[in-house]
């Protein structure tokens, strides 16, 4: 661990006002939320094509709720972890403060984050299929799989996105514009492989946003970043942010 790094990034974090954060499952990890690429990652155990698609659940929705039961299963036992932490108390440390997230598991908001941007939806939502109609749902395990709608009896899906859907333009545009206006974007836990997620730092940096890449390993991002820590989230971020409350 370089402590020098960390003291000129605190030096740097306390002279400006705009930050934006996008986080990966990586962020997760150490609550025990397995990740998606790696060697325990869930698509090197699941196949996307079988249970994360359209056509998955037209095909068969009851196993994709199947899995999506299971999934928020090991998430509802886990608690959010130091770095979901620290990112929550920054939503106070700075004036303008924005996390965007790819990660479904709710964790951010458990830790108290209020302003998140949750690209790929949320686990404990659930969207009607005729209605389009959104509502948090936190039952596990679910009673009924496939779930119905109470409304219509129609079938209940995750609101999240599966592979081949786009993403809310709304927040994909809000992404964008936090992304490009800040002044040090954070990429936490990502392995930047998906799109267009993984671009968000890319466009910061090119608007002159200076970039902090937290990974234990390299990624696409790592070329573009100006810290590079390759650490665990829930321990250098907690000594990030003691090194910025030193005055
Ligand atoms: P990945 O599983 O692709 O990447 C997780 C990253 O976290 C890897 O680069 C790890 O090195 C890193 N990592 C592991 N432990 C860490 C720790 N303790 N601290 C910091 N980093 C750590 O997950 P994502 O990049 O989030 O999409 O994947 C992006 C999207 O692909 C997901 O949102 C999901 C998946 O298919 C959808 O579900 C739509």
């Amino acid at each position: 661990m370089d402590i020098k790094e960390i003291i000129a990034l605190a030096g740097l974090l306390r002279n400006i006002s705009r930050v934006a954060v996008l986080t990966g499952a990586g962020i997760s990890a150490e609550s025990g939320v397995p990740t998606f690429r790696g060697k325990d990652g869930l698509w090197n155990q699941f196949r996307a094509e079988d249970l994360a698609t359209p056509e998955a659940f037209e095909r068969d929705p009851a196993l994709v709720w199947q899995w999506y039961n299971w999934r928020r299963g090991l998430i509802a036992k886990v608690e959010p972890n130091p770095a979901h932490k620290v990112l929550a108390q920054w939503e106070r440390t700075f004036p303008s403060f924005v996390l965007i997230t790819q990660n479904v598991d709710g964790l951010h908001k458990k830790a108290g984050s209020t302003n998140i941007l949750e690209l790929h939806g949320n686990i404990w939502k659930v969207r009607c299929t005729k209605e389009s109609t959104v509502e948090e749902n936190y039952l596990f395990p679910l009673p009924e799989i496939p779930p119905r709608c109470p409304a219509c009896k129609a079938l209940l899906r995750p609101h999240v996105i599966w592979f081949g859907e786009s993403l809310d333009s709304a927040i994909l545009n809000k992404a964008f514009v936090f992304s490009t206006s800040c002044e040090v974007m954070f990429a936490i836990g990502t392995s930047a492989f998906i799109q267009p997620a993984a671009s968000f730092p890319i466009a910061a940096a090119e608007a002159g946003a200076k970039i902090v890449e937290i990974n234990p390993d390299p990624t696409p991002l790592t070329y573009y970043a100006d810290f590079s820590f390759r650490e665990k989230a829930g321990e250098i971020l907690p000594l990030i942010d003691d090194y910025l409350n030193k005055k």
